[in-house]
Parts: C-alpha cells; structure tokens; sequence
C-alpha cells in the first residue's frame, strides 16, 4: 500500500501518546516524589525527579492524546492503545528509575538505552494485546525516531531550564 503511511505516519500516529505520556512530566512535573522520600537501604525507591504530579499529568495527557486520535474514522481502537501505552510508559520509566537507584545512581544521572527505551519498550508491550501496531519497518523507524527524539527534547528542556542536565 502507501510507504509512506505504513512505515512513518502511521507509527508517528500509533506512539504519539506514549510520547506525550513520557515527555508531558518535563513540563508540567514537579512536587512530591511517589516515594514520598522513602528509602530502600541508602537509595531512594524511585528518587525525586518521579513524582505524583507528573505521573498523574503524563497518564492524563497520553489518555487524552489516544482519546482524540480514536475520533478519527477508522482508529477508535486508538482509545484503548493510548491507555495501555500511558500506563505501559509509566511504568517503564518506573522501572528504569528503580533500576538506576538500586544500582546507586543518583537521580537524573544517565543510563545508556534504559533511559531512552524502557519507557517505549513498556508502552509498545503493553499496547500489543490490543492488535494494530505499526509493521516491523515502521518499529524500526520508531526505534530510530525514538533515540533521536530523546537527545533533542532533553537538550530543548534544558535550554528551556526544565531539566538540570542536558542528557
Ligand atoms: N518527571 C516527573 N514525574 C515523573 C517523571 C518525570 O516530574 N513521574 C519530570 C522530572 O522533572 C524529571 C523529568 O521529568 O526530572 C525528566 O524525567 P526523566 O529523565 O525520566 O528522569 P530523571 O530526571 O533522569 O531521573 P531518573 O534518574 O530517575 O531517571
Ligand atoms: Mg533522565
């Protein structure tokens, strides 16, 4: 069918709410960590830059984003992809950050691959029961657009003073 459909838009459109879900929490987080400061050991569970705030407004917004999607004639299954991919990237971002503090590395500090993939890896997991991913050329296009996207919009954050580090 349309190349261009199959291995760009159609992935660009697929994800996009596990992008806003990851990337809403730069901008609009802040405040109390989910761990609530809690420590296993000497390192926090999650740390401070995961906070409920952020959580919250990421799921919020990644929901909202596959919700409109779904309006389009043909996509209203984009209403429960959005909602798995919002959970499912949460909680690889959880885990990444579990991950890290377990292994004793400060909060914001950077881990190759596992900051830049374990959300997605998560949301696309999760996403997968629910049929209609993007087709192994469009994945990879993605995987590409994915570590790309994450060295712009982290430099852009921290231009824009939203993050402390520029990784
Ligand atoms: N953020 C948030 N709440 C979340 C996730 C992220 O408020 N649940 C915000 C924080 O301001 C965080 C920023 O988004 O600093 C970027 O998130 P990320 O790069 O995933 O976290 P890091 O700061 O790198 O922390 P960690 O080492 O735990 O991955
Ligand atoms: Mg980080």
């Amino acid at each position: 069918m349309n190349a261009l459909f199959d291995f760009i838009l159609y992935p660009l459109f697929y994800i996009l709410p596990a992008y806003i879900a990851n990337g809403a929490p730069v901008i609009f987080g802040g405040g109390k960590p989910l761990d609530f400061g809690k420590k296993i050991g000497k390192s926090y569970i999650f740390g401070p830059n995961k906070t409920i705030r952020g959580l919250a407004i990421g799921i919020m917004l990644g929901i909202a984003t596959g919700t409109l999607e779904s309006i389009v004639p043909g996509f209203s299954y984009m209403l429960v992809v959005g909602v798995l991919e919002s959970f499912g990237t949460h909680l690889g971002d959880l885990t990444g950050s579990f991950v890290k503090r377990r292994l004793g590395m400060e909060s914001g500090s950077s881990m190759v691959l596992m900051d830049q993939y374990l959300f997605f890896v998560f949301a696309l997991a999760f996403a997968y029961p629910a049929g209609n991913m993007p087709n192994v050329y469009g994945l990879l296009f993605l995987v590409i657009l994915t570590g790309i996207l994450h060295k712009l919009t982290n430099a852009g954050a921290y231009v824009l003073n939203l993050k402390k580090v520029p990784w």
